[in-house]
């Protein structure tokens, strides 16, 4: 599908909107509760195909789960297999987002019949080969072109240092295969790369070892896993850049609340900041856990004034996950340096902050994210390819990306290539400048954002979907 993004000529006003539920949050609450004694209710879960993936892994290793829309998953219901206990029943108080999970416990988890299908999700995979690795249940991941192209070997390695057998594709991509007769034991893990999904994979599968499992990373990655756990009754201990579990554990239940995404919140911030003069954005109940929220520190560093208004009290930090409501008014930015511990914490936004970058007089310097690298694509490649497209200059360097802003963005031909960040900062992009922007590939948004098109337009934006 093609979107065509038209320059916006009026300006914006939006109140009170509620961006899709955290998808790393979710992927959790649903993986975390599949191994719980007993029924957790989770409300407003990631809409998109990420968590629809994890969803339907988990129908295939025979956990109970129903989403409010009907099933765990779009399509055809995957084969589940013999002896799965039955689905909950339909709760007519459920959303269409929100999912009742009966949890198995620990060791309940059955071999699927067919490969786990991991679509474009790097977070369902690399924490499924954690649960299974410390579960001993044998299984092959798999998952489309994109997550097909990601590095594994980053998970696979620590498993099998804790005895895991894990056994990866050439190259040491997907696919990633589970074998049984591993058995994990209790170790320290210290890890070159900062990254939660490591860090989580090996936390949770020390979480069925005997004794201490820890995590060491060189800076401190975004912490969901170790409060999740927390809140299901498993101590968690952090010293630095080190977490410690003990297992066995057993996890309770939980209810949930899912907080919004600040992932997906940074792209309407953004369309609000670089709209015509007059525009405004408020957005509720969003997630601004410090571990990530490193996208509000770089709006400041960008002279960008953003309003926070963190709830306090009950419902505020549901699943130990600070949230808050945001807005932001249309404003002049200027061109920062953006590196370090702000750009781990907001990993995921710097393809919106470059085109932030763009938008900025002056210069942008991001360093610190060759991580962007081995995503869904190579967004420092794509999002320099993108921005030259539509007039920006911008220096690809080997960890990040050097823009001088402030030249006006024309309208251009890009590909998302198969990347959601992609298409949707593009789309924002396209939003402010001189003509119209071909955007291919625009289903890709779906993954953490469906409906985004449809919003904007909601908003006043003239964008064309054609097939
Ligand atoms: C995620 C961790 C990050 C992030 C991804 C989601 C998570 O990846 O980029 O979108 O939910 O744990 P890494 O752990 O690979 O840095």
């Amino acid at each position: 599908m093609k979107a065509r993004v038209h320059p916006l000529r009026r300006p914006i006003r939006a109140e009170r909107v509620r961006v899709p539920g955290d998808k790393s949050i979710s992927h959790r609450a649903l993986l975390f509760s599949a191994l719980a004694e007993g029924e957790s209710r989770i409300a407003g879960l990631a809409p998109g195909g990420d968590v629809r993936s994890t969803a339907r892994c988990l129908a295939q290793l025979g956990v109970p789960l129903l989403r409010g829309d009907g099933t765990p998953w779009k399509t055809a219901a995957p084969a589940r297999p013999a002896g799965s206990l039955p689905l909950p029943e339909h709760d007519p108080d459920m959303g269409p987002d929100d999912a009742i999970v009966h949890g198995v416990r620990m060791r309940g988890l059955l071999a699927p019949v067919a490969e786990l299908d991991c679509g474009n999700s790097g977070t369902t995979l690399r924490l499924l080969c954690g649960v299974l690795s410390g579960a001993g249940v044998p299984a092959t991941l798999v998952g489309d072109a994109s997550l097909s192209r990601r590095p594994m070997e980053r998970v696979a390695a620590p498993l099998r240092q804790l005895g895991a057998r894990v056994r990866t594709g050439s190259g040491g991509r997907p696919p990633v295969t589970i074998e049984a007769g591993g058995a994990i034991r209790a170790g320290a893990i210290v890890s070159e790369i900062a990254s939660a999904q490591v860090k989580s994979a090996v936390l949770l599968a020390g979480l069925f070892a005997e004794g201490e499992t820890s995590f060491t990373e060189p800076a401190r990655s975004r912490d969901h896993t170790e409060r999740l756990l927390r809140q299901m009754g498993v101590p968690v201990a952090t010293r630095g850049t080190t977490v410690t579990i003990r297992g066995p554990a057993r996890l309770s239940p939980i209810a949930l609340e899912v907080p919004g995404d600040l992932s997906s919140a940074a792209f309407l911030l953004a369309a609000a900041l670089v709209a015509p003069a007059g525009s405004s954005m408020a957005l509720s109940h969003v997630g601004v856990n410090p571990t990530r929220a490193g996208f509000l520190d770089a709006l400041t560093q960008l002279g960008a004034k953003v309003a926070l208004d963190l709830k306090r009290g009950e419902g505020a930090a549901a699943g130990g996950e600070p949230a808050g409501d945001l807005a932001a008014s249309a404003q002049p930015l200027t061109g920062a340096e953006l590196d370090g511990d702000l750009v781990l914490r907001a990993i995921d936004e710097v393809p919106i902050l470059a085109v932030l970058g763009a938008v900025a007089s002056g210069t942008t310097v991001i360093r610190g994210a060759a991580e962007l690298r081995v995503k869904e694509s190579d967004r420092l490649a794509q999002m320099a390819r993108g921005l030259r497209s539509m007039g920006a200059q911008v220096e690809e360097l080997p960890d990040g990306l050097r823009i001088e802003g402030g030249r006006p963005l024309h309208g251009a031909e890009i590909d998302s290539a198969h990347d959601h960040r992609i298409a949707l900062a593009f789309t924002v992009a396209a939003l402010s400048a001189d003509s119209p922007t071909v955007i291919s590939g625009a289903e890709w948004a779906d993954v953490s954002f469906p409906g985004f098109f449809d919003l904007l337009r909601s908003l006043g934006a003239e964008v064309e979907l054609v097939p």
